[in-house]
């Protein structure tokens, strides 16, 4: 007769770190948080649209009041996509059949159906806030926790917020995650670009665990280069003036999932510009630097025929190369090998695998407030992207 075993519990490793559909570890650890979904102007009062995140598709629509609502995606009755519907007052009405569906995602009108089957029938609803430009949605269960603020970027006198929601960039999240916190890169990645602002030494790596995440400083002869990582999936970093700025910005980076093989960015900023500037409508040049990156990594065009002066679309294809180079998933088994320049990633891993063992084994995961850290937007602490 066999031994009774008992189950054995899930050891966290960097392969858990990667998936986040709904059920798996990361998914459900990411869920705990507050995430950007797309720019607040994108969604236009009586309007719908539709996104994805974290493998998942959410119907994110505003009534006619204005206000924003988010609701599963796929119509319960034969699966249609309800952000293809038309939106009546704060409801939704399905495109197929016209089924309603209200802001809690209570189905309050079926046509052709007999009474009393809509109020049985239920999709759904996710809270939705507005901040910075963005909307901000909790996929998770129970109450979401309070949305983290960011009193560096709510400074009106502190220059100009541009917010962006970037196109998908065809890898995981993880290694854009991991791209914030590597200072070496800026070396060789960005050595052309960077070169003259004195990041041409390899520089001194210290990384200090936080209440809010870590902290990373490139100790080079010419100062410290600090970048900030706030738990789970947010860089705040200062980066060196473009165009029409003047000084360093102050720029907050979250890197949301849209599936397993690729991310989007929400980028927002406030930098100062110089007197007299025109503001410019923001653009999003993330598809072509997308594209233009996908070009040089089949061999159909040269990094070299970017020109130095165009450091929207130079620095961003840079991070790209090395990013979708690594492959769609990066590898984080036996083919990788660290070195201690990788301490900035090793502490983060560390982290994200401490707070999934949590979930794991069944305890409450760490809180991770921002606090005021002092940066403004003339300050020079430097750091990069
Ligand atoms: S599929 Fe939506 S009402 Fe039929
Ligand atoms: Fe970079």
């Amino acid at each position: 007769m066999s031994e009774l075993t008992t189950a054995q519990t899930h050891k966290v490793t960097d392969l858990d770190l990667h998936a986040t559909g709904p059920g798996t570890l990361a998914g459900r650890y990411m869920r705990m948080f507050w995430h950007p979904i797309c720019l607040s102007t994108e969604v236009e009062a009586g309007r719908s649209r539709r996104e994805q995140i974290m493998s998942e598709f959410v119907t994110i629509y505003r009534g006619e009041s204005g206000q924003l609502h988010a609701v599963a995606d796929r119509c319960p009755h034969r699966g249609v996509q309800l952000s293809i519907g038309w939106v009546q007052g704060e409801e939704i009405r399905c495109f197929y059949h016209g089924w309603k569906f209200n802001g809690q995602g209570q189905c309050t009108e079926m046509p052709a159906e007999t009474p009393g089957y809509a109020a049985r029938m239920k999709i759904k609803h996710y809270p939705v806030k507005e901040y910075l430009g963005f909307v901000f949605i909790y996929l998770g269960e129970g109450e979401p926790p309070e949305l983290p603020c960011y009193p560096e970027l709510e400074d009106e006198k502190a220059g100009v917020l541009e917010s962006l929601a970037r196109f998908p960039v065809p890898c995981n999240y993880f290694q854009r995650l991991e791209n914030n916190i590597d200072q070496v890169h800026v070396n060789f990645a960005h050595g052309d670009v960077f070169g003259d602002q004195g990041v041409g030494e390899i520089p001194e790596y210290i990384i200090e665990p936080t209440d809010f995440g870590l902290r990373a400083i490139g100790r080079r002869s010419t100062g410290d280069r600090v970048t900030y990582y706030h738990m789970p999936n947010i860089g705040v970093i200062a980066v060196p003036p473009v165009g029409d700025e003047v000084d360093w910005a102050i720029l907050v980076v979250w890197r949301v999932p849209v599936d397993d093989y690729s991310n989007r960015s929400f980028n927002v900023r406030r930098a100062r510009k110089k007197p007299g500037a025109p503001i410019k409508p923001v653009v999003d040049r993330s598809a072509e630097q997308v594209a233009v990156s996908l070009d040089i990594l089949a061999g159909r065009r040269k990094l070299e025929e970017i020109s130095q002066n165009d450091r929207e679309l130079l620095v961003p294809v840079q991070d790209n190369l090395a990013l979708i180079g690594q492959g769609a998933i990066a590898d984080r088994g036996e083919a990788e090998n660290l070195g201690r320049s990788d301490a900035g990633i090793i502490a983060l891993r560390r982290l994200w695998r401490t707070e999934l063992q949590k979930l794991v084994d069944g305890e409450a995961v760490k809180q991770w407030p921002w606090p005021k850290t002092g940066m403004k937007v003339t300050s020079g602490a430097k750091g990069s992207d």
